[in-house]
């Protein structure tokens, strides 16, 4: 951030320079210079508002987006669409300030006017439509669909499509084989993976599409995104998680000591968690029942966090909503600020994740798997018990891009899970408070375990993998020889030799070599009662 300000300076300076300079030129050289000039201008205000809008505080982020999508409409169109008189026709509803078109379940696009006037007037001409044998929830949603009468002349240009989906692991260990060092391999995987601009301001909308129903019981209701929609960690195809804020309802204008007061009565429910479950309850119905495009609804009220759940078909979402979990937001803000803190972090969190998707270290369905939550924490936990903890020099951070993921690999290799804890509130290991296979300390609710669910097995595969994955790395085997064999860390996504079915894999990219050693340094890398042989790896990993 710092870095990006004082190239913000260096450019002031340098225009200042070629203003005074082109005083004393011909009227046409000066035109030229000018038109540099304010090319220039132009250059230097993007830099300057990408600058400031980087800095803005989380919430500032999240209240402009949440802004955004209240402005904004999504809208189901024919396969064929001329962009242009799709973008004039609603244009006499007012300005439109972006708009872009996605596939999911069909050609969908999303348009964000100026003005939250625009939408009511939109609203306004448009009908409920009438379905034949059936009958229509009068629900007016701003989920809309565009009917084109006629065929619609072919000559026009498509619009273009925004993805909204992951590459395959196949492609991303092509397109990662193609880089030249592994530091690019990291950046490369966490542009392709990363949410774009207009998945994130999707995510928002269909927020603010539920908000609309949730909001016919509690209108000071906002539906905001948490966890890796807003956490910078999120990767394209992740779920949407929710929370239903109710905070502005308390929110009182009602002036204190004047005598009389009024209150509103209220039912009243045994605890919290009742009154959530029954909140969560009966906006689930709604959903299910008035939410256009909402389909597999399901309450799962008893677990620790009482949710609903379903699919969002115009997004290709799947959503989580929940309700009264302030502690959620305030860890996804926690995290985005430690995406924040240093340019190496979410390349490293995005590696990670995909190095543990790829082996199945973690997995979409529920189970006793590591979540990414819970790696995410450990990634920023291991960057904590690094020595030194604070920047190196410029000239050691290329050299450290690409040494930390080996570091990360050696230190959860090596570490003692069978009586330490994790704690980013300490930034030290722990002894561990209970006998779980792995304990991550909730950094807000710091007596609950955010790793509860996982068991012993899958911790020991983690380990296993990190320990043959930091192996690999130290190895020179899989450094570049041809961009057709997987190399660097796409060579890390293969399958395990561990698990016995890589050994062919590896094998068919003359690897060999490399796995008959590997196997052979694992099985001397066993624990023995809780204590590591591991050598090299060892002496790194715990400073
Ligand atoms: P994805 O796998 O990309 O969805 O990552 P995520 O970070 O969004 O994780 P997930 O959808 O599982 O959970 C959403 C958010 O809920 C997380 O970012 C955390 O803020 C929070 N969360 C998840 N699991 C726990 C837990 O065990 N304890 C607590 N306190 N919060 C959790
Ligand atoms: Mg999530």
């Amino acid at each position: 951030m710092a870095a990006s300000f004082g190239v913000c300076r260096l450019h002031f300076r340098a225009l200042g320079g070629l203003d005074k300079f082109c005083l004393g030129l011909e009227p046409q050289t000066q035109v030229r210079f000018t038109s540099t000039t304010s090319a220039l201008k132009a250059q230097t205000e993007k830099k300057t508002a990408k600058a400031a809008k980087e800095s803005r505080t989380f919430q500032a982020i999240q209240e402009e987006r949440k802004e955004e999508a209240e402005r904004s409409v999504l809208i189901s169109c024919p396969p064929k669409i001329n962009e242009k008189k799709f973008i004039d026709y609603l244009s006499k509803h007012g300005t439109i300030n972006k708009h872009f078109f996605y596939n999911s379940y069909g050609a969908n696009a999303v348009v964000e006017f100026s003005s939250r006037e625009s939408i009511a007037s939109l609203k306004e001409s448009i009908n409920i439509p009438a379905v034949e044998h059936e009958a229509a929830v009068p629900f007016k949603s701003r989920l809309l669909s565009l009917k084109w009468p006629g065929s619609q002349s072919s000559n026009h240009p498509m619009p273009k499509f925004k993805e909204q989906s992951p590459p395959s692991i196949n492609e991303i260990t092509q397109l990662l084989s193609e880089r030249d060092t592994m530091d690019e391999q990291l950046q490369c995987l966490t542009e392709t993976l990363q949410l774009t601009e207009e998945n994130i301001s999707l995510r928002f909308l269909v927020c603010s599409l539920l908000r609309d129903i949730a909001g016919a019981y509690f209108p000071e209701c906002i539906i905001r995104p948490f966890g890796s929609s807003v956490n910078s960690f999120g990767k394209l195809g992740c779920d949407v998680d929710m929370i239903l804020d109710l905070d502005g309802i308390y929110a009182t204008s009602q002036k204190k000591g004047s005598g009389l007061s009024l209150e509103y009565q209220v039912k009243r429910g045994a605890s919290e968690r009742a009154v959530t479950q029954s909140i969560l309850s009966v906006i689930g119905k709604c959903v299910d029942q008035f939410g256009p495009g909402c389909v597999g609804v399901q309450s799962i009220l008893q677990a620790r966090c009482p949710l609903v759940r379903f699919a969002h078909q115009p997004s290709g979402f799947q959503c989580d909503l929940t309700a009264n979990n302030r502690v959620a937001m305030k860890s996804s803000e926690l995290l985005f600020l430690y995406g924040k803190l240093d340019p190496r972090v979410r390349p490293l969190v995005f590696s990670v994740r995909c190095w543990a998707r790829a082996h199945s270290i973690t997995s979409s369905i529920p189970g006793a798997w590591i979540t990414n939550f819970s790696l995410t924490v450990m990634v920023v936990f291991f960057l904590q018990q690094r020595n030194p903890p604070i920047l190196p020099t410029l000239d050691r951070l290329k050299e450290l891009a690409e040494k930390l993921l080996q570091e990360f690999f050696e230190f959860y290799g090596n570490f003692p899970f069978n009586k330490a804890s994790i704690n980013i509130r300490k930034g030290k290991e722990q002894t561990k408070p209970e006998m779980t296979a792995l304990y991550i300390q909730n950094p807000f609710e710091t007596t609950l375990n955010i790793s509860k669910n996982v068991n012993a097995t899958q911790l020991e595969r983690f380990v296993a993998l990190c320990r043959e994955s930091a192996w690999l790395l130290q190895q020179k085997e899989i450094l570049k020889q041809s961009s057709d064999s997987p190399w660097g860390f796409a060579a890390l996504l293969l399958p395990s030799v561990t698990s016995g079915a890589g050994v062919k894999s590896r094998r068919k990219r003359k690897l060999e070599p490399a796995s008959s050693r590997i196997k052979n340094l694992l099985d001397s890398l066993k624990i023995k009662g809780g204590e590591t042989v591991a050598k090299k790896g060892s002496a790194n990993a715990r400073r």
